[in-house]
């Protein structure tokens, strides 16, 4: 380990098992992860564990729905998020359940911390009891009509119309949501931290300077006037782990939850003996400890959690890393307004890279919200990765062949470029650490730009008779420059670079490692690294389960038909472009198509088109003619094709590639 290596333990929040996860809970997950694979690159030590939030009347009740025990949804829950976290790449190191011995364990060591620190009150509260579902109420199963502006179906603790938030027993005309009775007032005993005994430490803890300026000013608001107890009990019948000392009664989850990650911890120390779990505890321990968390239960993060640590003699958090809430088209995503999306619904339609790499390009290191834009974001995907990066790696390896197979030059032509490349580490390093992604990946995809017009201005295809040596030094310095951006996009998009690196022969372990061209070796052939993805069209959905193949195009028009008229922005959702054919060769085993490498500027793409008919593939290369650039590509038995070449026909003859006018150059858009 370098000097400098920092040991960190990171979370993120523990997801209920109640539900599948859904893409708000994937961007938290999505921006730790990215922090963590970063931290490691840098040569840090990082533990990153979650767990599954296992407790609370919510899952007892689905539980009871679903007749089977509360223990086995929870089993079949957690399983479902691990697989999803897998899926879109998220790599805890532990992965437990708050439903565990381990947590037990700790539960009952801050329970007994509590009490021999005197931190406990005991009083008797009132509180709403179904006489039907015999339960004691949370607020959010009661509800009635707002006692401020008379809203009707309120919930019982805020009023969703005008604001206002009260207790329930104010409410007018409440019901339980269980069964549709007026609820009681019982009374019942309960136990409360007294949180006002620990205002100083939670005030040294907001002012460390380690969070987040919006956040310390919301805790320093709510930390203004008195802190109020907190209840920690919840009434039989509960999921979750009974109080010791007081039959009947349960821990109430929030009290467990964020003890659950010290349980995942431990669980992954207790395998990994080289770590002491309580080092890592000690109020002075070096190592560091970061949450993830959404600014929903900052409260629960910044106030309650610190002062069970500090009860406990532990540790505080070092800092907490606090996000803004997933929106769809501006809003909360709803199931009624069909924008609600869970992990898997994305990931069978599109690459789980494509939302990681679209939301950390949105994503900053402050609260604000963040709004999800389907066709945006496959746009993104398709033009960054497809068409900048990874295009890099395509138009460059052709020009690194030799007689004995493709070889990458002894030096660079231009090695100052690529140092000047490398010095954006550090500003790509910084913003990386301080969560600024949107930043880091600005400044690589300037570089790709970058890279781009250098290949493009080193025009290595006029050297390629000539001076193939030049072809090749103006390859290898491209390539190098794509292995150096996919390095700095490692943290993003891990699996794009697992292959890419599995092609080039490297694995980048260390930031540093990158600081070096890939010089003199040889490179196995060019595979595709990455291929498009299908981007809806505006008003179409895309229903979980289909394809990412188009739908079956319609018949083809008949010479006299004609189709009802469209609308110019229909016309406008189609890219036409002009491509110049690089290379047509017959497909193997087809009597239709022919496989062509067509240029469209800035990237190259394969296409099928069935014209071996009409056409001897040598005659088609070098001219110009116009694809459809943004179909969706379409697996065929021979491979993908990556975009439609326009051709004229009657039928009878044909078909008739189209050419642009001379002075037309690739890329061209055709309007
Ligand atoms: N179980 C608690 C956390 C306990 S941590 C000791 C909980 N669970 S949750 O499933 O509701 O949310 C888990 C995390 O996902 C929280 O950090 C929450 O803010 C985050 N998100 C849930 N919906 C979200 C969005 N729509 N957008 C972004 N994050 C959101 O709270
Ligand atoms: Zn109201």
């Amino acid at each position: 380990m370098p000097p400098s290596s920092r040991s960190i333990l990171a979370t993120t929040a523990l997801p209920y098992a109640n539900g599948p996860l859904h893409l708000g809970h994937l961007l938290e997950a999505i921006q730790a992860d990215i922090w963590v694979r970063y931290m490691r690159l840098r040569g840090h030590a990082v533990v990153f564990v979650c767990a599954d939030d296992a407790h609370g009347t919510p899952i007892m009740l689905k539980a009871a729905q679903e007749g089977i025990p509360p223990e086995q949804l929870i089993a079949g829950v957690q399983a479902d998020h691990l697989s999803d976290f897998v899926r879109f790449g998220i790599r805890f190191d532990h992965y437990h359940s708050t439903h565990s011995p381990e947590n037990h364990t700790l539960v009952l060591q801050f329970y007994e911390a509590l009490k021999t620190g005197q931190h406990l009150a005991i009083r008797n509260i009132q509180q709403m009891y179904d006489p039907e579902a015999c339960l004691f109420l949370p607020d959010r199963y009661i509800r009635g009509t707002c006692p401020r502006c008379g809203a009707l179906d309120q919930y019982g603790d805020n009023c969703e119309v005008c604001g206002a938030s009260y207790s329930p027993s104010e409410l007018v005309s409440p019901h339980s949501i269980l069964s549709g009775k007026t609820p009681e007032m019982r009374e019942t005993e309960h136990v409360f931290v007294r949180l006002e005994g620990f205002h100083d430490r939670l005030r040294q803890f907001v002012h460390q300077g380690t969070l987040d300026r919006g956040v310390a000013r919301k805790l320093d608001e709510w930390m203004g006037g008195e802190l109020r107890d907190w209840d920690i009990t919840r009434d039989s019948p509960y999921f979750g782990f009974p109080i010791p000392d007081r039959p009947g009664q349960f821990f109430y989850v929030w009290l467990d939850a964020p003890i659950g990650y010290l349980a995942s911890f431990s669980a992954w120390a207790h395998a990994h003996p080289g770590t002491v779990f309580t080092d890592w505890l000690k109020a002075d321990s070096p190592t560091e400890l970061y949450h993830f968390l959404g600014k929903d239960i900052i409260y629960f993060h910044g106030l309650f959690w610190p002062a069970l640590l500090a009860a406990a003699g532990f540790r505080l958090p070092s800092g907490l890393f606090v996000h803004g809430f997933l929106t769809v088209g501006g809003q909360k995503m709803s199931k009624s307004r069909g924008t609600f999306l869970t992990a898997r619904d994305f990931a069978e339609i599109h690459p789980p890279e494509a939302l990681r790499y679209y939301l950390a390009t949105k994503l900053g290191a402050g609260i604000e919200d963040l709004d999800l834009d389907l066709p945006a974001l496959l746009r993104r995907f398709n033009s960054d990765l497809v068409g900048k990066l990874v295009n890099l790696a395509a138009r460059s390896t052709p020009f690194l062949a030799t007689d004995s197979g493709s070889r990458l030059s002894g030096s660079l032509p231009d090695p100052d470029l690529y140092d000047r490349f490398w010095q954006e580490q550090k500003p790509i390093g910084l913003a990386y650490e301080a969560r600024d992604f949107s930043r880091a990946l600005r400044t690589i995809m300037d570089l790709a730009d970058q890279a781009n017009q250098y290949f493009t201005a080193c025009a290595p295809w006029g050297a390629r008779q000539n001076d193939p040596e030049r072809a090749r030094g103006i390859a290898t310095e491209t390539l190098n420059l794509f292995r150096l951006l996919s390095g700095y996009l490692k943290p993003v998009v891990p699996e794009l670079v697992a292959r890419t690196e599995a092609w080039l022969g490297v694995d980048t372990e260390r930031w540093e490692d990158l600081a070096h061209p890939l010089l003199d070796r040889p490179l196995p052939p060019y595979t595709q690294l990455l291929t498009r993805s299908a981007e809806p069209v505006p008003g179409v959905t895309i229903h979980p389960g289909s394809t990412d193949l188009p739908p079956p195009p319609p018949e083809t028009l008949a010479m006299n038909e004609s189709p009802a008229p469209i609308d110019i922005t229909f016309f406008n959702q189609m890219e036409l472009r002009v491509a110049r054919i690089l290379t047509a060769e017959k497909v193997e085993g087809s009597e239709k198509l022919l496989r062509l490498r067509i240029s469209l500027g800035h990237e190259e793409r394969t296409v099928f088109a069935g014209i071996q008919a009409a056409y001897a593939p040598e005659s088609l290369v070098g001219r110009l003619t116009v694809v459809v650039a943004n179909l969706a590509p379409r697996k065929m038995r021979f491979g993908v094709s990556e975009a439609m070449v326009l051709a004229a026909s009657d039928g009878a003859s044909g078909p008739f590639l189209l050419s642009p006018d001379s002075g037309a150059t690739p890329g061209m858009i055709v309007r």
